[in-house]
């Protein structure tokens, strides 16, 4: 069932005027220069991921073939981007948008010359016409708000080949005894005030066609993640 459209009102803007939440929530994580300096870097990841940074990555490394043609959506910290963009031979293609320049300059810096390789600032409700065989979207839903989340998994759906696929990492609703629980909680109540909402819906439900894909979802870490599959059903 998806989800009806709620009265939350992200701005949804040019690229050079950041959507709200970018600076009411997360200036200090993807806007300030010298956070960023701390934040990018595999062990601070991996803390806030309670160790599972290796494993995460690694859900997403299995899914790329050499040859593919992959859409990162959004920059991530640690070393997930250019691990990534190395799996890929010369007939592969690497693309990487974000809609912060500072995050598109550092990631820049991260994958140095790797080759086939383009980054770009965009809005990940507003891609331009290019269809890949994997679009991945890493721990980018819980940060923005109900709106963005539909038009950000409606956009990504659009942009996978026909026998493409959308891999989605995030948040997930953990199980009811996972020690962690109220941590989190108390953290996304604090820091991460978009986030809770992919515990009380399925992401599937975000997408205005969700009859048209199969979703295969997976959870790890007593529940607190997810890896959602999404690969577009044949006509028939
Ligand atoms: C992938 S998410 C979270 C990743 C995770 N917290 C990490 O370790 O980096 C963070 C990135 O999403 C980007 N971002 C936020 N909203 C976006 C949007 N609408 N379109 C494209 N990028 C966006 C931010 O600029 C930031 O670089």
């Amino acid at each position: 069932m998806a989800i009806p459209s709620s009265s939350n009102t992200a701005t949804i803007s040019s690229v050079s005027a950041l959507p709200t939440y970018m600076h009411e929530v997360y200036e200090w994580a993807y806007l300030n220069p010298r956070n960023v300096g701390i934040l990018d870097n595999e062990i601070v990841v991996s803390t806030i991921l309670w160790g599972n940074y290796k494993r995460l990555k690694q859900v997403v490394l299995d899914e790329i073939k050499p040859n593919m043609s992959v859409l990162q959506v959004a920059h991530v910290y640690g070393s997930l981007i250019p691990e990534m963009a190395r799996c890929l031979n010369e007939d592969g293609k690497f693309e990487l948008i974000d809609i912060s320049p500072l995050q598109i300059t550092v990631a820049d810096k991260k994958l140095g010359n790797l080759p086939n390789v383009t980054t770009r600032i965009a809005d990940a409700t507003n891609l331009n016409d290019e269809h890949h065989d994997l679009v991945n979207c890493f721990f980018l839903l819980h940060e923005i708000p109900d709106d963005y989340k539909r038009r950000v998994v409606d956009t990504l759906l659009s942009k996978i080949k026909p026998d493409g696929t959308l891999i989605i990492v995030d948040y997930h609703k953990p199980h009811r005894l996972n020690p962690v629980k109220p941590i989190m909680r108390f953290i996304f109540h604090w820091f991460e005030p978009f986030a809770k909402e992919l515990w009380e819906h399925d992401i599937q439900d975000y997408a205005t066609n969700p009859d048209q894909y199969s979703w295969h979802k997976e959870t790890i870490f007593g529940g607190l993640y997810q890896k959602l599959i999404v690969k577009r059903k044949p006509e028939t």
